[in-house]
This record gives C-alpha cells, structure tokens and sequence, in this order.
C-alpha cells in the first residue's frame, strides 16, 4: 500500500511537485533562520568539530557525558572555553535541519529526473544545481569552523544561501504556463529593485563583519557600543536603504493592478518596512539580539521574493 501511494505521488503530474518545491523553498528560508539564530545566541562555536559535536553523532547535554579528551574540542572555542549544553544543542539542531535540507534536496532531484528529465531537462538540471549548492555549503560550513568562524567564509555562506533559494523559485518560474503582460518600465524597476537589493545585502554583510568583531572583542558584552565602533560601511547601508525602500514600494504599488503579481508585491512591500525596521531597532535600541535574525529573514525573503516577481513578468 505505501509503495502504490508513492507510485501515485510521483505519477501524480506536476501540482505534487510544485508543492514539494514550495515546500523546499520554505525550508530553505527555515535553515537560513536557525543559521540566525546559531549566530545571535554565539552558539557557533557550541561543536567545536565537524561533522561530529564533541566527537559524537548525538551531542553531550551534560558536562559528564563530555568525552575523556574534551578539553581538546573546548580549546577550539572563541570566547569561554568551557562546555555549555545550550549552545551545543542549537548548533547540533541546525546542523540537523541542514543534513535534513540535504536529504529533501536528494529527494526533488530524483522526483525531477523523473517527472522532467525528457520532457524539461532544464528543471532537472537546475534541481541538480540546487543538490550542489547545498553540498557546497555543507562542505563551507565546515570550513567555518575550522576557520573558527572567519567573516569572508560567513559572507560567502550567506550569498550561497541565497543562490539555494533562488533556484526553487526559477524551477517554479519555469513551470508557470502563463505569465503577466506589463509595461516594460515595470520590468524595468523589478530589476533595479532586484539590483539594489543584491548591493545593499552585500553592504549589509560588510557591516556585519564589522558586527561579529567589534563584538567578539568585547566577548560580546557592551552591545551599545557595537553601533557608534562601526565605520563609514554602517553609514552607507543605512542611507542606501532609502533607495531599496523607495524602489520596494514603488513596486508594492505598481504591482496592484495585476492579481497575479499583487501578492509578490505585497510581500515586498513588507519586507523593506521589516529590515528597515528591525535595521533601525538595531541602530537605536543597541542591537536587541531578536533584531539581528529577524532583519536577515526579511532581507533575504525580500531579494528571492523581487527575483519571483520578476520571473512572472512577461
Ligand atoms: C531594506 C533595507 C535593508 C536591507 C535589505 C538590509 C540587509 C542587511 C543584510 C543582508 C545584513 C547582513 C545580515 C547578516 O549577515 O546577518 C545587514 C546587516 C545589518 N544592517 Fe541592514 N539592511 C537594510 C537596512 C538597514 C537599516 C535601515 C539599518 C540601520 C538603521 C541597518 C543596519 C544593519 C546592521 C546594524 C547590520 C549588522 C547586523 C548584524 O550584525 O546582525 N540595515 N543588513
């Protein structure tokens, strides 16, 4: 009977499928929030070693279950030394939601080989894509901590992060029959919206560079200071913003007329008013640790939701 179900499933034409991939894409954007999370708790470094914690497959939760030579995996960490079972558990906890990623990721793939390897090859390759994508951030996360956690390695993290969820959206792009006829100035300003925001996350991973030294210099205490060390890199993020707002809600508005297109811009007219907000949290309410993860959701939905937008402009 569980066999005939998943015959079914994967005959089942291309509504399953979609979904499925809807389904990864809201995944995608899960992992990218427990990676939030992991940062603003400082529970990265919470297993030392990689892909194992402490050396085993299931972490310790408390000091007497470390192994003999644990001292050896605490010497490892930035900032305390010492074990902290709360913060090995978000790590381990993320770390889990990636391998479970992966295993979702494996899953599309073999359903795309199936369902389009001769009628669309194209969505198979871009599923494939997505399977190496995600392996190569696997393999950068462990990167990370051997590197103890070095910025440019976290920046290229995020970029690739991303990339992975901008493929599910192509995919979906790709099997949309019909697509909305618009001006070509609308086409126009969805990319110099898409643009602007590329460029603003770039200047945001600059500033929060800065962010992750100022504060593990201060052993991440003084949090209102972290705003008035950082330099003239904080100051352009924060007036570009004006650019992204205006293109953003510019778009919100454009996009009424169109049902089809009225929810993308709905959303990315939440979006700006979310990372703007939670970005003016940050510089004014000394960086409230809830900000930190919330303004790199809302950035992140806010570039993959342009990118669709645009997509579904003809
Ligand atoms: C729509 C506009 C904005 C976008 C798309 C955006 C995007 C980003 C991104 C992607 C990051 C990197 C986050 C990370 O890697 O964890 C970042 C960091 C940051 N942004 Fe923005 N930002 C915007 C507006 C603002 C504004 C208006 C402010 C302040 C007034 C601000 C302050 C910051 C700060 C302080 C950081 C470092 C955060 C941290 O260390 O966790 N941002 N921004």
């Amino acid at each position: 009977m569980p066999t005939q179900r998943l015959t079914l499933l994967f005959m089942k034409p291309t509504t399953n499928y979609k979904r499925y991939t809807w389904f990864v894409l809201i995944f995608v954007f899960i992992v990218i929030l427990a990676g939030g999370v992991v940062r603003t708790t400082q529970s990265g470094m919470g297993c030392p070693d990689w892909p194992t914690c402490f050396g085993r497959w299931i972490p310790p939760t408390d000091v007497n279950q470390l192994p003999p030579d644990y001292e050896k995996y605490l010497r490892q960490q930035d900032i305390d030394h010492t074990f902290n079972a709360y913060h090995t558990w978000i790590e381990y906890i993320n770390r889990l939601l990636g391998a479970l990623l992966g295993v979702f990721i494996f899953i599309h793939l073999v359903w795309s080989y199936r369902l389009f390897r001769k009628t669309k090859p194209s969505i198979f390759y871009l599923s494939f894509l997505l399977l190496l994508a995600t392996g190569f951030q696997g393999w950068l996360g462990k990167k990370v901590v051997d590197a103890n956690l070095a910025v440019v390695k976290i920046t290229t993290h995020m970029i690739v992060a991303l990339i992975i969820a901008a493929i599910p959206v192509i995919i979906l792009a790709r099997l949309k029959e019909n697509k909305t006829v618009v001006p070509r100035s609308l086409k126009l300003i969805s990319v110099v919206a898409l643009a602007l925001v590329i460029v603003q996350i770039v200047l945001g991973t600059e500033v929060r560079e800065q962010v992750d030294e100022v504060s593990r210099a201060l052993l991440y205490g003084s949090r209102d200071t972290w705003i008035g060390r950082l330099d003239k890199w904080f100051l352009v993020h924060r007036s570009f913003s004006w650019l992204v707002a205006a293109s953003g809600i510019y778009l919100f508005i454009r996009t009424r007329p169109y049902p089809e297109l009225r929810p993308a811009g709905l959303l990315i007219g939440s979006m700006v008013l979310l990372a703007i907000s939670a970005g003016l949290l940050m510089n004014f309410l000394d960086v409230p640790p809830a900000a930190q993860p919330v303004h790199l959701m809302a950035a992140s939905i806010l570039s993959i939701s342009l990118l669709s937008l645009r997509l579904r402009m003809k």
